[in-house]
């Protein structure tokens, strides 16, 4: 894979944050805290493959990172009670790669490939009749003595995971029969991840000390549980050990954090977009130079968060800051970007 896809792949998560992340992954569909609707669509598909002795149709998962597509992923497999073999997109370079996983699946196996969108197209080829008729055609030999062979796979459910499911293309997306989209979390749910995380990590947090990491968690339970360990650390060192409302708002101040939850990259890429570049718009590439970060790494973590809030849109021209966004920085909306409303 490029190198930049690497790089955005160890920065989006640290290797703590991987064990973090392990150690609080619920293991069952009703400890999953919200996302009602997916739930509620996936318990029957789960239970009607059950009652029938079937494999459970293949499962596409969408969604910014941290909303818990690995955690749904693990979960399915819990309740189908088979095992799931994970793998990613970059790390099937090639055919081979995948019809070695395909072949050595067991009947009923969940098979997680994460990242799919980054699939080289090489390999998303074999994909194809092996998500719709179980089977793979692999080339054997080489130059004229070459030969074609048909492999029958057991029967098993794909599930794949994407941040950027406009990346792909439609005859993948084609051959999913379930395809779910998870987004942010209002903050009420986000609440409960933290009051849930610190229970298992033995925090002690208050209502309100929830509250406040529970805000400016940008509707993300990975992030939830990144701030709540930091306040802890804060409230360890500088209080009594409890993270009340004040204690996580000073670790918060202390973090660079705002009260919507925008870091310093958040707060300087508005800020560029505003004071440089006049409100926009601006280009990806001159963005992401100017705040010193990827293109890739500003698409699928930043920007995102941002639209939501309505702080920044994506124009055909480039980005663009709104007067929501002027106004949350204490900008004069007539210094610039006024004529684009
Ligand atoms: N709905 C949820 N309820 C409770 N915890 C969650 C939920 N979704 C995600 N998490 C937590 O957030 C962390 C990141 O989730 P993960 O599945 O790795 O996200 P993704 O694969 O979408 O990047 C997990 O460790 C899990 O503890
Ligand atoms: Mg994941």
């Amino acid at each position: 894979m490029p190198d930049e896809d690497r790089e955005l792949a160890s920065k989006a998560v640290s290797q703590e944050e991987q064990a973090l992340d392990i150690t609080l992954r619920p293991r069952l569909l009703k400890d999953f805290i919200g996302q009602e609707a997916n739930k509620e669509q996936l318990r029957i598909f789960i239970k009607a493959a059950r009652g029938r002795g079937d494999v459970l149709d293949h499962i596409l998962i969408s969604g910014p990172p941290g909303l818990g597509k690995t955690t749904l992923a693990t979960i399915i497999a819990g309740e189908l009670q088979v095992n799931i073999r994970h793998t990613s997109g970059p790390a099937l370079e090639r055919q081979g790669d995948l019809a070695a996983i395909l072949t050595n699946l067991e009947p009923g196996e969940v098979l997680f490939i994460d990242e799919i969108h980054r699939l080289p197209r090489v390999v998303e080829e074999i994909l194809y009749p092996a998500l719709e008729d179980f089977k793979i055609d692999i080339v054997i030999g080489k130059g004229p003595g070459a030969r074609s062979v048909r492999l029958e796979l057991p029967p098993y459910t794909l599930i794949g995971a994407t941040t950027r499911v406009g990346l792909m293309t439609g005859p993948l997306l084609t051959r999913f029969g379930v395809s779910m989209r998870l987004n942010y979390y209002p903050t009420e749910e986000v609440d409960k991840i933290v009051k849930r995380a610190a229970g298992i990590l033995d925090i002690k947090v208050d209502d309100e000390g929830a509250a406040e990491v529970a805000r400016r968690a940008r509707g993300t339970p990975r992030i939830a549980n990144r701030l709540l360990r930091r306040v802890r650390d804060y409230a360890e060192v500088e209080a009594d050990g409890v993270v009340t409302g004040d204690v996580a708002r000073k670790a918060m101040e202390m973090l660079q954090i705002d009260p919507m939850g925008l870091d310093m990259l958040d707060q300087a890429l508005l800020a560029t977009v505003i004071d440089k570049f006049a409100g926009g718009p601006v280009g990806l590439k001159t963005l992401a130079a100017a705040v010193g970060e990827e293109p890739d790494t500003l698409e699928e973590v930043y920007e995102p968060f941002l639209m939501q809030l309505g702080f920044l849109k994506r124009t055909p021209r480039g980005r663009v800051a709104t007067p929501r966004a002027f106004k949350h920085l204490g900008r004069d909306i007539e210094g610039g970007g006024g004529s684009l409303f």
